[in-house]
């Protein structure tokens, strides 16, 4: 049975360390929390805000909506068949053991998306990606409990209709699910995902064009701890904008202007521009409003600087530095920015 707690405090239940407060917090640690919360007719009707591992969010005040903490745990291996293993995690499960787990079992697969903050549960909302490899390239289905209706759900990639970034949780689904488990088909005949840049140049600076699984984990681990604070240590929600994507023609006079523009062809034909780049060319790099701030190391990704200043930043702090980067690449490239992580 479920159990209500009021003016539970939030600053270790999101990876920015920001401070507030859920005004009710339920954790849910089972698909049966979730039924006979949904029967109790005064909590069936109230707005809620699904929290899973709070990587992927900005608290601008205390959170008035009930939040449902999904604590659903366990990893199984569900289904063989003759190309896959299918494997399954409950949506509370932190991503990262999810990720080791899978490699400790001999189904790789999942090693390029190693230490990306959050909760299985999390992963398909925004479709993670990391270093070549995104989410819906190793997924199977998800089951999620409609909020409104109490009905279970299973849905397959198509049904998710991911994107970058991007599913069916952040528009038609969007505060209407509590996802419970996922599955990824994870290949039996495991290819290494190497072409990503910083993975190709340490492959061939360590010599190696056949790596294994545990290799590739160890090297995506290596650059990210490289590039990107730990969230334990200064604060943060990883990128906090998506790279925009434009046709030949928007983006024409920008390459031409500024040759050095970091950028990667899609297979439509579009440009992938880098934001980091766009934001440090800016001058963003290290600067900051209050006690947020750019991370010194990759522009994209803004910081809690509370380890530094005393003092940690409050969201609006963080939406204030936000707005002003928008404003200023805006200004200098025409091009708006959009912010990854969910603003509540
Ligand atoms: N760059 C700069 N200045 C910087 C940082 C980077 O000019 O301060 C340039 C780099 O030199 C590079 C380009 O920008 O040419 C891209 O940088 P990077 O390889 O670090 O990747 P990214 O596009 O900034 C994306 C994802 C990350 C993911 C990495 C690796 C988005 C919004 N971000 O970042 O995902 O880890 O690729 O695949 O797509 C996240 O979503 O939270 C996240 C961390």
């Amino acid at each position: 049975m479920f159990k209500i707690e009021a003016n539970v405090p939030l600053q270790s239940h999101n990876t920015f360390g920001i401070i507030a407060k859920a005004l009710q917090l339920v954790g849910i640690e089972s698909t049966n929390d979730i039924s006979s919360l949904l029967a109790d007719p005064t909590l069936a009707n109230a707005p809620k805000f699904v929290l899973g591992g709070g990587s992927n969010l900005v608290l601008t005040g205390d959170v008035k909506p009930l939040v449902l903490k999904v604590e659903i745990m366990g990893k199984r291996l569900v289904a063989e068949t003759a190309k896959h293993f299918i494997v399954e995690a409950g949506a509370g499960e932190p991503w990262h053991d999810f990720v080791v787990w899978t490699l400790d079992q001999n189904m790789p697969g999942l090693e390029n998306l190693a230490l990306i903050p959050g909760t299985v549960g999390a992963s398909p909302v925004q479709n993670i990606g990391a270093y070549g490899v995104e989410l819906q390239d190793r997924f199977d289905s998800l089951d999620y409990i409609d909020l409104v209706t109490g009905e279970s759900h299973t849905l397959d990639a198509a049904a998710c209709e991911f994107g970058y970034r991007d599913s069916v949780f952040k528009h038609a689904l969007h505060d209407k699910a509590l996802i419970t488990h996922v599955r990824f088909a994870l290949l039996k005949t495991w290819q290494h995902e190497i072409s990503y840049a910083d993975l190709d140049k340490l492959a061939k600076k360590k010599n190696e064009q056949q790596p294994t699984p545990r290799m590739v984990f160890d090297w995506v681990c290596a650059i990210r701890s490289a590039k990107l604070p730990n969230p334990k240590v200064d604060g943060n929600t990883g990128s906090f904008f998506k790279n925009p994507v434009l046709t030949p023609e928007q983006c024409k006079d920008i390459i031409e202007r500024d040759p050095h523009v970091a950028f990667y062809k899609l297979l439509d034909g579009n440009f992938k521009l880098a934001a980091a780049w766009l934001i440090d060319a800016c001058g963003w790099k290290g600067r900051g409003v209050g006690n947020a701030g750019v991370h010194p190391n990759h522009a994209l990704v803004l910081i809690n600087k509370g380890r530094e200043t005393g003092v940690p930043a409050t969201g609006g702090e963080v939406m204030t530095l936000a707005k002003a980067i928008q404003t200023s690449v805006y200004e200098r490239f025409g091009i708006k920015l959009e912010i990854e992580p969910v603003v509540l």
